[in-house]
Protein backbone atom coordinates (compact mmCIF):
# COMPACT_ATOMS: atom_id res chain seq x y z
CA UNK A 1 0.00 0.00 0.00
CA UNK A 2 1.07 3.57 -0.48
CA UNK A 3 2.66 5.38 2.71
CA UNK A 4 0.16 8.12 3.31
CA UNK A 5 -0.38 11.02 5.28
CA UNK A 6 -3.29 12.29 6.19
CA UNK A 7 -2.58 15.86 7.84
CA UNK A 8 -5.95 17.00 9.60
CA UNK A 9 -6.99 20.47 9.75
CA UNK A 10 -9.63 20.84 12.44
CA UNK A 11 -9.55 23.59 14.94
CA UNK A 12 -11.03 20.99 17.59
CA UNK A 13 -11.01 17.75 16.70
CA UNK A 14 -10.45 15.87 20.28
CA UNK A 15 -13.67 18.06 21.25
CA UNK A 16 -16.14 19.15 19.06
CA UNK A 17 -15.65 17.48 16.08
CA UNK A 18 -18.38 14.47 14.94
CA UNK A 19 -17.38 13.64 11.34
CA UNK A 20 -13.52 14.81 11.06
CA UNK A 21 -13.01 13.33 13.92
CA UNK A 22 -14.57 9.87 13.00
CA UNK A 23 -12.51 9.78 9.30
CA UNK A 24 -9.88 10.82 11.22
CA UNK A 25 -9.89 7.70 13.62
CA UNK A 26 -11.15 5.52 10.64
CA UNK A 27 -7.62 6.64 8.79
CA UNK A 28 -5.53 5.57 11.77
CA UNK A 29 -6.62 1.97 11.37
CA UNK A 30 -5.33 1.35 8.77
CA UNK A 31 -1.40 0.24 8.01
CA UNK A 32 0.91 2.65 6.53
CA UNK A 33 -1.34 5.85 7.20
CA UNK A 34 0.10 8.28 9.87
CA UNK A 35 -2.50 10.85 11.06
CA UNK A 36 -1.38 14.09 12.28
CA UNK A 37 -3.78 16.38 14.27
CA UNK A 38 -1.93 19.34 13.35
CA UNK A 39 -4.29 21.96 15.01
CA UNK A 40 -2.88 19.94 18.53
CA UNK A 41 1.20 20.01 17.32
CA UNK A 42 0.91 23.52 16.19
CA UNK A 43 -1.73 25.22 18.71
CA UNK A 44 -0.17 28.57 18.39
CA UNK A 45 -0.18 28.10 14.46
CA UNK A 46 3.55 27.92 14.00
CA UNK A 47 4.24 25.40 11.88
CA UNK A 48 7.69 23.70 11.46
CA UNK A 49 7.95 23.81 7.63
CA UNK A 50 11.44 21.82 7.68
CA UNK A 51 9.45 19.12 9.91
CA UNK A 52 6.42 18.88 7.69
CA UNK A 53 8.49 18.78 4.55
CA UNK A 54 10.37 15.77 5.75
CA UNK A 55 7.01 13.90 6.48
CA UNK A 56 6.08 15.29 2.90
CA UNK A 57 8.96 13.57 1.48
CA UNK A 58 8.71 10.23 3.16
CA UNK A 59 5.06 9.43 1.86
CA UNK A 60 4.07 8.64 -1.63
CA UNK A 61 0.37 9.76 -0.75
CA UNK A 62 -0.50 13.56 1.02
CA UNK A 63 -4.08 13.81 2.22
CA UNK A 64 -5.72 17.08 3.46
CA UNK A 65 -8.35 16.67 5.51
CA UNK A 66 -10.05 19.30 6.89
CA UNK A 67 -14.17 20.57 7.53
CA UNK A 68 -15.05 22.91 4.71
CA UNK A 69 -15.09 26.37 6.51
CA UNK A 70 -16.45 29.28 3.90
CA UNK A 71 -15.90 27.07 1.00
CA UNK A 72 -12.25 27.28 2.22
CA UNK A 73 -10.31 25.45 5.33
CA UNK A 74 -9.55 26.27 8.36
CA UNK A 75 -7.25 28.95 8.40
CA UNK A 76 -4.28 26.41 10.02
CA UNK A 77 -4.16 25.00 6.35
CA UNK A 78 -3.65 27.72 4.59
CA UNK A 79 -0.84 28.68 6.48
CA UNK A 80 0.27 25.42 6.35
CA UNK A 81 0.29 25.43 2.43
CA UNK A 82 1.84 29.24 2.63
CA UNK A 83 4.97 27.75 4.80
CA UNK A 84 5.36 24.06 3.50
CA UNK A 85 5.11 24.74 0.13
CA UNK A 86 8.23 26.82 -0.13
CA UNK A 87 10.30 28.25 -2.84
CA UNK A 88 12.86 25.63 -3.93
CA UNK A 89 11.14 23.27 -2.40
CA UNK A 90 7.84 22.98 -3.99
CA UNK A 91 8.45 24.92 -7.22
CA UNK A 92 10.91 27.09 -8.76
CA UNK A 93 14.45 25.84 -9.40
CA UNK A 94 15.09 21.93 -7.53
CA UNK A 95 11.76 22.76 -6.05
CA UNK A 96 10.55 19.00 -7.25
CA UNK A 97 9.42 17.66 -4.04
CA UNK A 98 5.64 16.59 -4.89
CA UNK A 99 6.81 15.99 -8.50
CA UNK A 100 4.78 12.62 -8.44
CA UNK A 101 3.45 12.44 -5.09
CA UNK A 102 -0.69 12.08 -4.83
CA UNK A 103 -2.40 14.98 -3.25
CA UNK A 104 -6.20 14.07 -2.05
CA UNK A 105 -8.51 16.13 -0.22
CA UNK A 106 -10.78 14.67 2.04
CA UNK A 107 -14.04 17.48 3.21
CA UNK A 108 -16.65 17.68 5.36
CA UNK A 109 -19.54 19.93 4.22
CA UNK A 110 -22.27 20.65 6.34
CA UNK A 111 -24.20 21.47 3.08
CA UNK A 112 -26.13 18.94 1.30
CA UNK A 113 -24.89 17.65 -1.75
CA UNK A 114 -28.26 19.45 -3.62
CA UNK A 115 -25.80 22.63 -2.25
CA UNK A 116 -23.18 22.30 -4.66
CA UNK A 117 -24.80 23.41 -7.49
CA UNK A 118 -23.97 25.91 -10.21
CA UNK A 119 -27.60 27.41 -10.68
CA UNK A 120 -28.24 30.59 -9.48
CA UNK A 121 -24.52 31.63 -8.78
CA UNK A 122 -23.92 28.39 -7.16
CA UNK A 123 -20.71 26.01 -7.55
CA UNK A 124 -19.79 22.79 -7.56
CA UNK A 125 -18.09 20.88 -4.84
CA UNK A 126 -15.46 20.57 -7.79
CA UNK A 127 -15.18 24.70 -8.61
CA UNK A 128 -14.93 25.11 -4.57
CA UNK A 129 -11.66 22.69 -4.33
CA UNK A 130 -9.85 24.02 -7.30
CA UNK A 131 -7.43 26.22 -5.48
CA UNK A 132 -6.27 22.42 -4.02
CA UNK A 133 -6.47 20.81 -7.73
CA UNK A 134 -4.65 24.07 -9.21
CA UNK A 135 -2.14 24.29 -5.91
CA UNK A 136 -1.35 20.07 -6.96
CA UNK A 137 -1.01 21.16 -10.80
CA UNK A 138 0.74 23.57 -10.19
CA UNK A 139 3.44 21.46 -7.90
CA UNK A 140 3.53 18.65 -10.46
CA UNK A 141 1.60 16.28 -7.72
CA UNK A 142 -1.14 14.26 -9.31
CA UNK A 143 -4.71 15.15 -7.75
CA UNK A 144 -6.39 12.24 -6.46
CA UNK A 145 -10.00 11.88 -6.35
CA UNK A 146 -11.29 13.94 -3.05
CA UNK A 147 -13.28 12.41 -0.92
CA UNK A 148 -16.57 14.82 0.49
CA UNK A 149 -19.00 14.34 2.96
CA UNK A 150 -21.37 16.13 2.92
CA UNK A 151 -24.66 17.09 5.07
CA UNK A 152 -21.86 16.36 8.20
CA UNK A 153 -23.73 17.82 11.02
CA UNK A 154 -26.96 15.71 10.79
CA UNK A 155 -25.28 12.47 10.76
CA UNK A 156 -25.82 9.98 13.25
CA UNK A 157 -23.38 7.22 14.26
CA UNK A 158 -24.56 4.78 11.66
CA UNK A 159 -23.96 7.21 9.02
CA UNK A 160 -21.00 8.56 10.82
CA UNK A 161 -19.62 4.71 10.69
CA UNK A 162 -20.93 4.34 6.71
CA UNK A 163 -18.70 7.47 5.90
CA UNK A 164 -15.36 6.05 7.52
CA UNK A 165 -15.91 2.37 5.74
CA UNK A 166 -16.49 4.53 2.48
CA UNK A 167 -13.35 6.67 3.70
CA UNK A 168 -10.88 3.72 4.25
CA UNK A 169 -11.77 2.17 0.61
CA UNK A 170 -10.92 5.73 -0.70
CA UNK A 171 -7.50 5.82 1.32
CA UNK A 172 -6.79 2.04 0.06
CA UNK A 173 -7.51 2.75 -3.69
C1 LIG B 1 -16.69 28.82 10.52
C2 LIG B 1 -17.50 27.78 9.79
C3 LIG B 1 -17.72 27.92 8.44
C4 LIG B 1 -18.43 26.95 7.72
N1 LIG B 1 -18.59 27.10 6.37
C5 LIG B 1 -19.21 26.13 5.66
C6 LIG B 1 -19.32 26.23 4.25
O1 LIG B 1 -18.85 27.19 3.62
N2 LIG B 1 -19.96 25.24 3.59
C7 LIG B 1 -20.50 24.15 4.24
O2 LIG B 1 -21.07 23.28 3.57
N3 LIG B 1 -20.40 24.02 5.58
C8 LIG B 1 -19.77 24.99 6.30
N4 LIG B 1 -19.63 24.84 7.66
C9 LIG B 1 -20.07 23.60 8.32
C10 LIG B 1 -18.87 22.67 8.54
O3 LIG B 1 -18.31 22.28 7.30
C11 LIG B 1 -19.28 21.45 9.37
O4 LIG B 1 -19.65 21.92 10.63
C12 LIG B 1 -18.15 20.44 9.50
O5 LIG B 1 -17.79 19.92 8.25
C13 LIG B 1 -18.54 19.31 10.42
O6 LIG B 1 -17.39 18.52 10.69
P1 LIG B 1 -16.90 18.24 12.20
O7 LIG B 1 -17.99 17.43 12.86
O8 LIG B 1 -15.63 17.48 12.06
O9 LIG B 1 -16.70 19.58 12.87
C14 LIG B 1 -18.95 25.82 8.39
C15 LIG B 1 -18.74 25.70 9.80
C16 LIG B 1 -18.04 26.66 10.49
C17 LIG B 1 -17.83 26.50 11.97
Amino acid sequence: MKKTLVLVFHPDLDGQSHANKALAQAAAELPDVTVRDEYAIYPGGAIDAAAEQRLVEEHDRIVLQFPLYWYSSPALLKEWEDKVLAYGWAYGPNGEALNGKEIMVATTAGGATSEYRTENGGATMDEVLSPYRMTARYTNAVWHQPFVLFNAMELDDAALAEAAARYREALLA
